[in-house]
């Protein structure tokens, strides 16, 4: 949770916050004045203020090949004679390749760590290079890629079509580390020292931005660069007729309170950009932690020499410093572009199952006996849920891996008797650690040196929960190393193998820095300037923490923690949220759009706090909210200190049925749901999708934010308004989608929405593809440990042509060893009335000591309407046609789908093996 107004509100912090404000001057509420604009930083003012044209940059001299594979050059910049920028081009498969341009290693321009796939470089591809004196050619499979001399700039091409130009526009710039000059020009003001509010930032090094403009071809939309409260497609912040706006910012900051349809960048960034268009799809990654603006431009304002005729959006980026480190992805479909950006980060974990089942966290669970009773409560209302959280007040004072003895006598008790009902709990760690002599982790970092250090080489100092803290250096391997192992059991005292972590504030959140976090001129490990990381800040928090887990357990059990800040490549470490929400239906109705912008950049583990943090959601609002976060890749409910308590059960009926009912549907497509996270894992491809990710060709489709897919078979119309009475729903594709709830049938009205009717809050528009194949298992349980051995219903939703698939993944949902092919995949297809199941693993991969012995206890088949008007005379056949085995149960058609015009045939009690091959033909004799 982030500062602020409220929280002076607050009995429990009324002392904390007095003594804040009495030992700084900030003060502490924060207001949207409070964030740097791009005109008060002198790196953005100076780069957007450049005009297109000539660039001053160029190639020194041939590109060479290099002994890694790729190409290797310098870039010169002609106003600076002497200054050689070394140049690499590298490619990965034909899809993806990589420009960096940097200083010679003497410099030490920071490079970003921890970022990239570690089996990234195994996956270079050689380069076929043509040159002539004033251009250099490579191909890459059917893509080239064109290297203009002089100015120096990058062009892309797919199939012989443009998609992306580098310096078109001539807004490159590389400012090199240089001496400081005597005299400081007027236009130079800010490059040597700058100040902002009441902070100072030294810039000892002097002026590095690093900025490049980047055209997309044919682009019609542009997605990405999370994160930030706004509609997921990016709207023009340059070029406007009247109204200019700020350029979307990359800098991960503990924004107070933020607010709906903002450019400022919020607590994490993912520098990755997707361009699309009815021509195809690009994208663009930008590997740079440091302070970022991007500009996108209403139109071309700027002819691009050789590219006059095309249509464009134009975009300019622009980072403090760090260095140009560019990887475009060149599709050319959206899924090859999220796979492409998801080779270079890595691909996102694969979760525990209790993890992507419901959460239930506030700030604060008191003491054991409200623990305890919130426990009870669940089972007694029959709510399923897998965890409960401890947020900052379980600690002795904010002494992270501590605990509040008057209030948490017993932890491991209370641990173990959560984990007795086959449930975890988590407790939250944060990075700022409490300077008291007596606390042993501050004791031993500062003997240590762990610390980041201030511009003048002291520990820093800065106030967070604790009051006075310090914060550990996380680019450290040494330190992320002993971090590590302060989770290990007798190091976090009382803690037990079923508690997992929560990193908040991990921006990092500062209360008296400059925008409520870290000085830009810090120290870092290796002389590593703030400034150079900061949006790396949080990854490399998380991913110590992650490592923790991994030391502690003997149980080979796969990490869970939570992390507020985030950048590029967070999807292999662990899941986000997106921080501080209000109770608002606004904020109901963002959480979409946030959500798709992180799956997009290849985040795909993420939630909204369910219910909103901040204030005290109407029950409608409530049970709005727990509908849309069913369908969340990470399903948390979360709430602020000075709110009323909301568990499900407390506002009476008809709430807690409708919340429950929420609760159940996500439980019930769990197997469905853990079977897209591992599609994730795989492929990359985001676990809640925007529908142009499924359909590029669908126009329609493109600016679509407020619908969504879960995987590619559930659809969901989300009901994000009071009292709203219908949503407007668009179909995609020409088959039919069945109501999850009823079975109905909708087909898509030739690329327009139709207006679905919204009966009451028990009316939640979801949707399954026909065409498709969805494991459930849909008896209520208290969590997912009971769920376990229950047995699966197949939700079969034909085609037009009568058919259907799906997949089933299945793994023992805690460990390692389904990298060991510990698992089953299964497949189901539907064709000409059989049902066939069938390994879908790489052959002979599945199954290796992993026994599935859960059978099928149903069938439902949607979509018959012609079979089910002789509906009494069905049999369902194992095996053949002509079968020997007739299962014993009876078909029953319809059940579901009354209201609409599809049907549904139930095979009840086939008792069938999911583990094993078999066949069920549907007979009409
Ligand atoms: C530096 O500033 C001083 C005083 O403003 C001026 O006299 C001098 O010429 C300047 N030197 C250069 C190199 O611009
Ligand atoms: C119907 O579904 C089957 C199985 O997924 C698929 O092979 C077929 O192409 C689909 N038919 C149509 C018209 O989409």
């Amino acid at each position: 949770m982030g500062g602020g107004e409220k929280v002076l509100m607050s009995p429990a912090l009324i002392g904390f916050a007095l003594c804040l404000l009495l030992s700084c001057q900030c003060a502490f509420a924060v207001k949207s004045e409070e964030f740097r604009k791009c005109h008060e930083a002198s790196f953005c003012r100076r780069n957007r203020a450049k005009e297109p044209g000539a660039s001053t940059f160029a190639l020194g001299g041939k590109l060479q090949q290099a002994a890694g594979g790729g190409l290797s050059g310098t870039v010169i910049n002609k106003d600076f004679p002497g200054v050689e920028l070394p140049l690499e081009i590298s490619a990965y498969g034909d899809g993806i390749v990589r420009v960096k341009v940097t200083e010679v290693p003497e410099k030490k321009r920071f490079e970003v760590p921890d970022v990239l796939d570690e089996g990234l470089d195994s996956k270079k591809s050689p380069i076929v290079s043509a040159r002539s004196s004033k251009d250099t050619w490579l191909t890459l499979g059917g893509n080239k890629l064109r290297i203009l001399h002089d100015p120096f700039r990058i062009d892309a091409f797919v199939d012989g079509r443009p998609i992306l130009s580098i310096n078109g526009r001539g807004l490159f710039n590389f400012e090199h580390y240089r001496e400081k000059p005597a005299n400081i020009s007027e236009e130079e003001s800010g490059t040597w020292e700058e100040i902002f509010k009441s902070h100072t930032d030294s810039k000892p090094k002097g002026p590095a931005s690093v900025a490049f403009d980047a055209a997309f071809i044919n682009a019609e939309q542009l997605y990405g660069i999370p994160e930030r409260a706004t509609r997921l497609p990016l709207k023009p912040t340059k070029g406007l007729e009247g109204a200019e706006s700020e350029p979307y910012r990359l800098f991960n900051l503990d924004v107070f309170e933020y607010v709906h349809e903002s450019p400022f960048g919020l607590y994490g960034a993912v520098p990755m950009m997707m361009a699309h268009g009815a021509q195809g799809t690009a994208g663009l990654f930008f590997l740079n932690a440091a302070e970022m603006f991007i500009d996108v431009l209403a139109k071309a304002e700027h002819m691009i020499p050789g590219l006059e005729d095309k249509s464009r959006i134009d975009t300019h980026w622009i980072a403090e410093s760090g260095i140009f480190d560019v990887f475009l992805l060149l599709g050319p479909t959206p899924k090859n572009v999220v796979q492409q950006y998801t080779t270079v980060t890595g691909k996102p974990v694969m979760p525990q199952l209790f993890s992507i089942a419901y959460h239930q966290c506030r700030w604060n669970y008191k003491d054991e006996a409200d623990v305890n009773a919130v426990d009870a409560g669940f089972d007694e209302h029959d709510i399923p849920y897998d965890v409960l959280w401890l947020d900052i007040e379980h600690t002795d004072h904010k002494k992270y891996f501590t605990w509040d003895h008057s209030l948490f006598p017993h932890p491991k008790e209370m641990q173990n008797r959560i984990a007795a009902k086959g449930r975890k709990m988590v407790t939250i760690v944060d990075p700022h650690i409490k300077r008291d002599s007596g606390y042993y982790i501050h004791e031993e970092a500062t003997a240590k040196g762990y610390y980041v250090k201030n511009k003048d080489g002291n520990d820093f100092e800065g106030w967070c929960w604790p009051g006075s803290s310090s914060y550990l250096d996380m680019l450290s391997p040494e330190v992320r190393d002993w971090w590590a192992e302060q989770y290990l059991l007798d190091k976090y005292k009382e803690s037990t193998l079923t508690l997992y972590s929560w990193n908040d504030m991990n921006e990092p959140s500062v209360f008296n820095g400059p925008e409520l976090t870290m000085p830009r001129d810090n120290l870092h490990y290796d002389g590593v300037e703030h400034r150079d990381l900061h949006n790396l800040n949080g990854l490399l928090f998380h991913k110590a923490s992650v490592e923790g887990l991994l030391k502690r357990g003997k149980n080979n059990d796969r990490p869970f923690v939570l992390s507020r800040a985030f950048f590029a490549g967070t999807q292999r470490i662990g899941a986000i949220w997106t921080g501080d929400n209000t109770a608002e239906w606004t904020h109901l109705q963002v959480s979409v759009p946030m959500l798709l912008s992180l799956g997009v950049a290849g985040i795909s583990f993420a939630g909204a706090d369910v219910g909103g943090f901040f204030g005290n959601p109407e029950p409608d609002l409530l049970t709005r909210w727990y509908q849309v976060g069913a369908y969340y890749p990470f399903f948390r409910g979360h709430a602020h200190l000075d709110t009323k308590r909301r568990e499900p059960w407390l506002f009476g009926e008809p709430y807690t049925t409708l919340i429950r009912d929420a609760i159940r549907t996500r439980y019930a497509l769990l197997p469905y749901v853990y079977t897209v996270f591992y599609e994730a894992h795989k492929t990359g491809l985001p676990v809640m999708r925007p529908l142009w990710l499924e359909y590029p060709d669908e126009a329609s489709t493109w600016a679509l934010d407020e619908s969504f897919l879960l995987g590619s078979d559930i659809l969901v119309h989300p009901v994000v308004t009071k009292d709203a009475f219908q949503v407007s729903a668009f179909f995609p594709g020409k088959e039919p989608w069945y109501e999850v709830r009823t079975g109905a049938a909708h087909t898509g009205a030739a690329g327009k929405a139709i207006t679905l009717p919204v009966t009451g809050l028990e009316s939640f528009p979801a949707f399954q593809r026909g065409g498709s194949i969805i494991a459930r298992k849909d008896r209520p349980r208290r969590s997912t440990t009971q769920m376990a051995n229950d047995p699966y219903t197949l939700y079969i939703a034909l085609n037009s042509t009568g058919a259907a698939e799906g997949l089933l993944y299945v793994d023992d949902g805690r460990s390692f060893d389904y990298e060991k092919e510990a698992y089953v995949l299964r497949r189901f297809t539907f064709q000409n009335g059989r049902l066939e199941c069938s390994d879908a693993a790489p052959t002979g991969e599945s199954a290796k000591g992993f026994a599935l012995p859960n059978k099928i206890e149903k069938i439902v088949v949607m979509g018959l309407p012609k079979i089910a008007e002789k509906s009494s005379t069905f049999r369902a056949v194992l095996g053949d046609t002509d079968g020997k085995i007739q299962l014993e149960s009876a078909v029953e058609p319809p059940v579901m789908g009354s209201g609409g015009d599809a049907t549904a045939l139930v095979i009840k009690r086939p008792w069938l093996s999911v583990a094993e091959d078999w066949s069920v033909q549907i007979v009409s004799s």
